[in-house]
């Protein structure tokens, strides 16, 4: 009952003797294992990695930046109508030159993927390209290892406001939304 069925052109190559064909097994590679066990789904399936951040209490969203191009979170929640104290902290060891990271707040809607690519050839000015000022709410400083930035600002009102770092190659990563209700 468990017996797999041979393929009818194994058994074709065995009896015209151009397999071994010693045993039971075919020599074929076996794409499946014997009876497969029904694939249970995993108890919860792990969600994508949406780190939350909301004022401490300070009242700073404290957010950070590592030297492999990641933020500590994906997602900065705070309460509409009220002052945003933002702490951007480098905690990797990387010069600015290289792995430089700042946090840049982009009015509801802007086109955060467009807004990096004018980025790129805004070194002069830090990545805050002129192109995109209009898009811009707040930014920080750029960072090498070691710094920080604090920045205050007021939201338009409530919504959900992407945010990047501007450094070039660093927002296919670095980014993510602030949402103020
Ligand atoms: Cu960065």
């Amino acid at each position: 009952m468990s017996t797999r069925p041979v393929p009818l052109s194994i058994v074709a190559l065995c009896l015209s003797g151009v397999l071994g064909c010693s045993g039971d097994k075919p020599s074929a590679p076996s794409p499946s294992p014997p009876t497969p066990e029904p694939v249970k789904p995993a108890a919860k399936p792990v969600p994508a990695m949406v780190l939350t951040a909301t004022p401490d209490g300070s009242g700073v969203v404290r957010i950070t930046g590592d030297d492999i191009m990641k933020f500590n979170v994906a997602r900065i929640e705070v309460k509409a109508g009220e002052k945003v104290k933002l702490e951007l902290k480098h905690i990797g060891k990387l010069a600015k030159e290289v792995m430089g990271h700042n946090l840049v707040v982009l009015t509801a809607g802007a086109d955060t993927m467009a807004f990096a690519q004018a980025a790129v050839g805004a070194a002069e000015s830090d990545y805050i390209p002129e192109l995109g000022k209009a898009q811009i709410i707040a930014y920080t400083k750029l960072l090498g290892g070691g710094e920080s930035d604090t920045i205050e600002f007021d939201l338009p009102g409530p919504g959900e406001y992407p945010f990047l770092c501007s450094y070039p190659g660093h927002a296919a990563l670095m980014k993510g939304v602030l949402v103020a209700r």
